[in-house]
């Protein structure tokens, strides 16, 4: 299997190769499941696991990965979804935070330093930086959010967002909402 993530055309920097690397990790593993949920933990697994153990990643640390789902009874809120990390917060309004502004905009956000983010909800006061991406449904309904946090300002980038939106967009595609 062999991913193709558009933006990484014709790029051999080890970002763009491990992002594909992982992507191909990531659509073998939604092979023949459809429950959101367990996709969604399974990717937050290998994602998790893949920034923080492969070396092409600067070392640059992660400290949670994990998805905010829809509520499907309060449609303004998203709740909680298998994650990696510490325990977090249960809840995030649609436009509240980091997550909640990238779920209402259906538009990533990087955050270099979330000191810097006005309304940034702070789970874990070890992340300094963090970048969300929108899981969109494929009639485009925003249904959550993957959520990335890291222990160090300016963790991510734009190969980063570009390879996450990719992962993101597996997850959509194979699942039912
Ligand atoms: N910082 C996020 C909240 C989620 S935790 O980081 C896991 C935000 O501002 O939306």
């Amino acid at each position: 299997m062999s991913s193709f993530i558009p933006g990484f055309n014709n790029t051999l920097d080890p970002k763009a190769q491990f992002y594909l690397e992982l992507a191909d990790q990531c659509a073998a593993i939604l092979q023949g499941q459809r429950n959101l949920i367990s996709n969604t933990a399974n990717v937050s697994s290998l994602v998790y696991h893949g920034l923080r153990e492969t070396p092409t990643r600067d070392g640059k640390p992660v400290n949670w990965v994990g998805f905010y789902l829809a509520d499907v009874k309060r449609p303004d809120v998203m709740a909680l979804g298998p994650f990696q990390g510490k325990p977090a917060c249960t809840e995030i309004a649609f436009g509240r935070g980091v997550c909640g502004t990238a779920a209402s905009t259906a538009k990533s956000v990087v955050v270099k330093d979330v000191c810097d983010f006005p309304g940034h909800i702070s789970c874990d006061p070890a992340s300094k930086s963090e970048i969300v991406v929108p899981l969109k449904a494929p009639n485009g309904k925003v249904h959550g959010v993957l959520d990335i946090d890291a222990s160090v300002t300016d963790a991510f980038d734009d190969f980063d967002r570009i390879g996450l939106e990719a992962i993101v967009n597996l997850v959509a595609e194979a699942s039912d909402f």
